[in-house]
This record gives structure tokens, C-alpha cells and sequence, in this order.
């Protein structure tokens, strides 16, 4: 059975001021961390380990996921006092891990309901050294792109470029032959992207795409958060309210949004296409539109708010 690494120990700069005491894998979206949601999509690929590679805030992690018995799913915690890259980050994690079975990496801010069983059983099948989640974009000038040949093996990592020469994007999930994890060096900052990848295609290895295009969401920048909320809340629903949470019933929710454990909304408010997370309190005709409300914020009666972050104190517009 395979194992996990979560990387969530980056800064998340792009999501600032969200991120100032929130690591942003631990930011809401529909009603659970987003951690929550890999855990649980790991865990129906029948995996049974999880290391979490924290670094920034890593304090945050564990009151939350303790052992992950909650969860059904053993969870352990690999603390990098300065963070490592994400190569270094995985070294660093493997090292609890111990394993020789396949090991699953995810990068910690993207939400994806591909295959990942069968990602683990191709990757096994080609004795692969790595293979990794590719998807496809419409317009992939935003990203580094990966070429595949016929018979699936990625024959290079591109660069941003003005004419991408493939719409195929790294997804963010790879699953790693040990034996490839242990050559990257110990206690070093290595990115798998930039360093690990291009050199293991350099040297000839096993290196294949497991091409799948599945919903997938980067939530690294604001916009893209609140789509995924709204997007997973919408499978289901208009909105959603979690456990605890006390809604007056001349309040109106619409357009995908959450309100999270444990948070009020007065008479008359309404909330449309945003994020509410826990214990929040908003006032009564505030109106919410697009807009992500951090735990434990308030929101004053008759609040007018659009396209904006609201922490306690402070309300942003969003980029
Ligand atoms: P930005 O600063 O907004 O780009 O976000 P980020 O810091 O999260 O960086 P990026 O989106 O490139 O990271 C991709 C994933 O890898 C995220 O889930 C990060 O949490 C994780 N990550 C990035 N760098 C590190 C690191 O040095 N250590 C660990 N443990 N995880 C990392």
C-alpha cells in the first residue's frame, strides 16, 4: 500500500494577508482545510500513512489533525525549521516514512479528483522512478509545461513560455520510487521542479505523466480559493452551513458559499459566492458578495463588502 507527503509548509505569499496566521493549506473551503479534503482523497486511493512536511506555522497542524485516528489515516508531522524547497521538503519527510513502497506526493494547495489509484497502479506497472499528475490547461502560458512521448514518458520541463509547445501542466502529484527520494541530499533546499525532474529526464530515467483531466484547482491565488469552494459547495448545493452554525432564517446564501463551524449570520444579511470559515459573526443586513471572511472575524450590521479579504480588523480588496 503507498504512502503520502503533503507539502504544506510554504508561505503562501500570494494569499496574503489570509496567510499571516494560517498556513494556506489550512484555509477554508468548503467548510474543511483544504488538507482535509487531500486527506480524504488520499485516503480513497487506499492509502493508510500521511506525513505532513510543515515548516511556516507548523503549529497550526497538529491540535487540528492530531494522529488523524479521526480521519481513519495515520498522520505524522516532518518540521523543517527553515523551509527546505520542495525537494528538500520530501527528503526531509521520507525520512519518518522509512518505506520501500511507492510514495504519493501532493502539492499542498491543489484540489484534484483524478484517478490517483490508478495514477499508483501505472507507476507500478512501468517500475517508473516518478511519475507524475499531468493535466491540461486552455492557455498554458501561466505555467511550466511537460511534454510526454507515445509512450507516456515526460521528455522534458519547460519553462513559462509565450507558445507553449504542449497545453500539459505539472498537476502537483507525484508518485515517487523511494529509491529516487533518497538521492536527493539531506537538510538542503531542492526544488523537485526546477532541479529533481529536469536532471532525473537529463539522466534517462523512468520518468512518466499520468495524464488526467479530472477537476483540478490550484487555490495558490484568491480567486482561484473561493472558485474551489464555490465550485465543490455548488456539486451539492446553493450553499453550505456546517455543523453549529446558528442562520437567521430572513438571511439569504446563495451562489456556492459556506459558513463555517460554529459562525452566526444576522436578519437580513446576505452572503453570495464567498468563504465564511469558523466562528465568525456577521451582522444583521451586512451583505458579503465574493468575498472570504477569516475565523473568528466580525462583520458589523449593514456591512457592504465585494471582492474583499476580511481578517479581525482589517478589510482588503482582493488583487
Ligand atoms: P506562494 O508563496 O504564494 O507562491 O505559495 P507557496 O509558498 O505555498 O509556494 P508554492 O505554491 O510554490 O508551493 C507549492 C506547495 O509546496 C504548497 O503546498 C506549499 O505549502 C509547499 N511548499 C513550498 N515550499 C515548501 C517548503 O520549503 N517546505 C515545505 N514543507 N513545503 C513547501
Amino acid at each position: 500500500m503507498a504512502v503520502a507527503i503533503l507539502l504544506v509548509g510554504g508561505f503562501g505569499t500570494r494569499l496574503m494577508p489570509l496567510t499571516k496566521n494560517t498556513p494556506k493549506p489550512m484555509l477554508t473551503v468548503a467548510g474543511i482545510p483544504v488538507t482535509e479534503h487531500q486527506i480524504a482523497m488520499a485516503k480513497s486511493a487506499g492509502i493508510t500513512e500521511i506525513v505532513l512536511a510543515t515548516s511556516y506555522l507548523s503549529e497550526v497542524f497538529i491540535p487540528y489533525f492530531g494522529d488523524g485516528s479521526q480521519w481513519g489515516i495515520k498522520i505524522m508531522y516532518a518540521v523543517e525549521k527553515e523551509p527546505l524547497g520542495t525537494g528538500g521538503a520530501i527528503r526531509n519527510a521520507a525520512q519518518i516514512l522509512d518505506t520501500d513502497q511507492s510514495v504519493v506526493v501532493l502539492n499542498g494547495d491543489v484540489l484534484s479528483s483524478h484517478n490517483l489509484a490508478e495514477q499508483i497502479r501505472q507507476h507500478e506497472s512501468h517500475d517508473a522512478d516518478v511519475t507524475l499528475h499531468l493535466t491540461q490547461v486552455q492557455d498554458a502560458r501561466a505555467f511550466g509545461c511537460v511534454p510526454t512521448d507515445s509512450q507516456g514518458r515526460v521528455t522534458a520541463f519547460l519553462e513559462k513560455m509565450e507558445n507553449p509547445v504542449t497545453n500539459q501542466i505539472n498537476a502537483g502529484c507525484y508518485v515517487f520510487n523511494p529509491r529516487v527520494i533518497s538521492t536527493i541530499p539531506l537538510d538542503t533546499v531542492v526544488s523537485v521542479e526546477r532541479e529533481t525532474f529536469p536532471q532525473l529526464v537529463a539522466n534517462g530515467a523512468k520518468v512518466f505523466g499520468f495524464i488526467e483531466t479530472a477537476y483540478w484547482l490550484d487555490i495558490g491565488t484568491p480567486r482561484a480559493l473561493l472558485k474551489a469552494s464555490i465550485d465543490i459547495v455548488k456539486r451539492t448545493d446553493e450553499f453550505l452551513a456546517m455543523p453549529g452554525t446558528t442562520i437567521d432564517p430572513t438571511a439569504v446564501i446563495t451562489g456556492g458559499s459556506s459558513i463555517g463551524v460554529n459562525s452566526s449570520v444576522g436578519a437580513g444579511a446576505v452572503i453570495d459566492g464567498s468563504i465564511i470559515e469558523a466562528g465568525c459573526v456577521i451582522g444583521s443586513n451586512a451583505h458579503i458578495t465574493d468575498s472570504f471572511v477569516s475565523a473568528g472575524a466580525e462583520v458589523v450590521n449593514g456591512a457592504k463588502i465585494a471582492s474583499s479579504f476580511v481578517t479581525n480588523g482589517e478589510i482588503l480588496p482582493i488583487p
